[in-house]
């Protein structure tokens, strides 16, 4: 009982010895270290990099984490090369063609409607976009229709930061099935 009386007086000693009238003073350091960094502080000038700053940019390349890097652009070239060279890799299920029509009731049907005919809620206010069934629309690829939603088309903007890459994969599923086209006719 003796011994922790005096385990007690002495760390309310040195918690008291850490207090002072000026905030600005730090008082009584019990561990220097954790009061006084050794690195380097993340916005602190540094004398050894190039440009004196500690934060150094990511290397060129460098990919965020869980993000996916898209590498086709909006121009024509891009958009026939994903459409050449992307693939679904995410197999035709149920589970994924249901998560397709979730994600085509939120994200499209507003504008193009339940069944895909161009006649969303929001038209006539927005453009007419064009029936999934008509021929142009499907000969699209699996891949065009992927970068379609990705990057856009024409007066249809992009949803690269709405929908999640394998959500626009199952959605792309969902889309077969109104354009009447692959096993999901
Ligand atoms: C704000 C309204 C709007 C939304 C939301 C929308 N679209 Fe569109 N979409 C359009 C319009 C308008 C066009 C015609 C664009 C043009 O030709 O200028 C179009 C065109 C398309 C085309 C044909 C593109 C082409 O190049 O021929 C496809 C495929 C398509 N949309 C799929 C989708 C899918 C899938 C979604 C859901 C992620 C979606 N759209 C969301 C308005 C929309």
């Amino acid at each position: 009982m003796r011994g922790e009386c005096s385990l007690l007086f002495l760390a309310a000693v040195m918690l008291l010895g850490g207090c002072t009238d000026d905030p600005k003073e730090k008082g009584f350091e019990v561990f220097p270290d954790m009061v006084h960094s050794v690195p380097f502080q993340p916005y602190s000038k540094n004398p050894l990099t190039a440009d004196g700053k500690t934060m150094l940019p990511p290397v060129r390349g460098t990919v965020a984490r869980g993000t996916e890097p898209y590498p086709y652009g909006s121009t024509d070239e891009d958009r026939a090369k994903a459409s050449r060279e992307l693939k679904n890799p995410i197999p035709l299920t149920a589970q994924a063609l249901a998560r397709g029509k979730e994600v085509y009731q939120h994200m499209c049907l507003v504008c193009h409607g339940v069944s895909g005919q161009g006649d969303g809620p929001i038209i006539p206010k927005f453009p007419n976009p064009p029936s999934f069934s008509t021929k142009r629309i499907k000969e699209l690829t699996d891949g065009a229709l992927y970068h379609i939603i990705t990057r856009g088309s024409g007066l249809m903007p992009p949803h690269a930061l709405q929908i999640l890459p394998q959500d626009r994969w199952k959605l792309v599923h969902y889309v077969n099935g109104l354009r009447g086209v692959g096993k999901n006719e």
